[in-house]
């Protein structure tokens, strides 16, 4: 059960590897590089956010980074995911220039962004950049049952965890029941639907119930589960409402209902469509 491995006071969750992930991050994805990226970075550092996640894909680590250094936030209570874009070749080549870019000497989790050229052959390198201390965990994104099925039968180091696209409605449960079953932990990337899901009509009435706003509900129904969430917002007042989510709780009935949502079919599968 996911809740397990959740820490004392609510916020984070143990990976297996030993190390700590806030259930809270801002996601940078689609946030352009420059103001925008500096700005929404700032503002999460200073509403009490530890827990950032970009990509070499994202095009934005530099921002993610010149943020971070100006915020005085110390480095070591910040946790950054960044992402090895597979289009690339090595892993450990790719993490420098990222680490170059972020300034600073690690990050907490590096990311395979997705299987492109199979689920593998990444794997090796990844566990390099492990060995080297640059990356404190490692793990994978949008890896399906038969993927995670394929890297974990190589042996070394498990991936640490798996991000994919959850949400209410892209509730992957029997993705999520086997990486609970493997030691990994699921992480939600677009767990507002990229914020399409905010105008269901059982959120917004479950909302309007609770006195809130639709994102915490839907942020809720994750990390009430011990999954951590990564909201992305360009705008200063949603950053702080999508971190009020430790103030209150979903029922058991209300979950359940959120549950139903699910328009997957409780599927193994990260993806709908590939897009490589
Ligand atoms: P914006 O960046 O303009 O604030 P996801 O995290 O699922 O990818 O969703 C991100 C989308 O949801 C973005 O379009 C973002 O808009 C919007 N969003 C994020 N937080 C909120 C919020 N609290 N209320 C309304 N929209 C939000």
């Amino acid at each position: 059960m996911t809740t397990s491995a959740v820490t004392a006071d609510g916020r984070a969750r143990m990976l297996a590897d030993g190390n700590r992930i806030p259930l809270l991050g801002l996601g940078v994805w689609q946030i352009p590089d420059g103001r925008p990226c500096i700005d929404a970075v700032t503002w999460a550092l200073e509403l009490g956010y530890r827990h950032i996640d970009t990509a070499q894909s994202y095009g934005n680590e530099e921002s993610v980074g010149t943020a971070l250094r100006a915020s005085g936030v110390p480095r070591d209570q910040v946790f950054i995911t960044t992402k090895f874009f597979p289009g690339n070749r090595d892993p450990v080549a790719a993490l420098e220039q990222s680490l170059r870019r972020l300034q600073v000497d690690h990050v907490d989790l590096y990311l395979v962004h997705w299987p492109q050229g199979g689920a593998t052959w990444a794997w090796p390198g990844m566990q390099r950049a492990h060995d080297l201390g640059q990356a404190r965990s490692v793990g994978v994104s949008n890896f399906s049952v038969a993927q995670l099925g394929e890297v974990t039968a190589l042996g070394g180091t498990p991936p640490a965890a798996n991000q994919v696209q959850f949400s209410a409605l892209h509730y992957r449960r029997a993705l999520l029941d086997d990486c609970e079953r493997r030691g990994i932990a699921l992480e939600a990337y677009s767990p507002l639907g990229t914020g399409r899901h905010l105008g269901n009509a059982t959120v917004r009435k479950m909302a309007e119930q609770l006195g809130r706003s639709p994102a915490p509900v839907l942020l809720r129904w994750c990390v009430q589960r011990g999954i951590p969430v990564i909201p992305k917002s360009t705008h200063r007042e949603r950053i702080a409402e999508n971190a009020d989510i430790f103030s209150f709780q979903l029922s058991d009935p209300q979950m359940a209902e959120l549950d139903a949502l699910d328009e997957t079919g409780g599927t193994d599968r990260a993806l709908e469509h590939r897009w490589w």
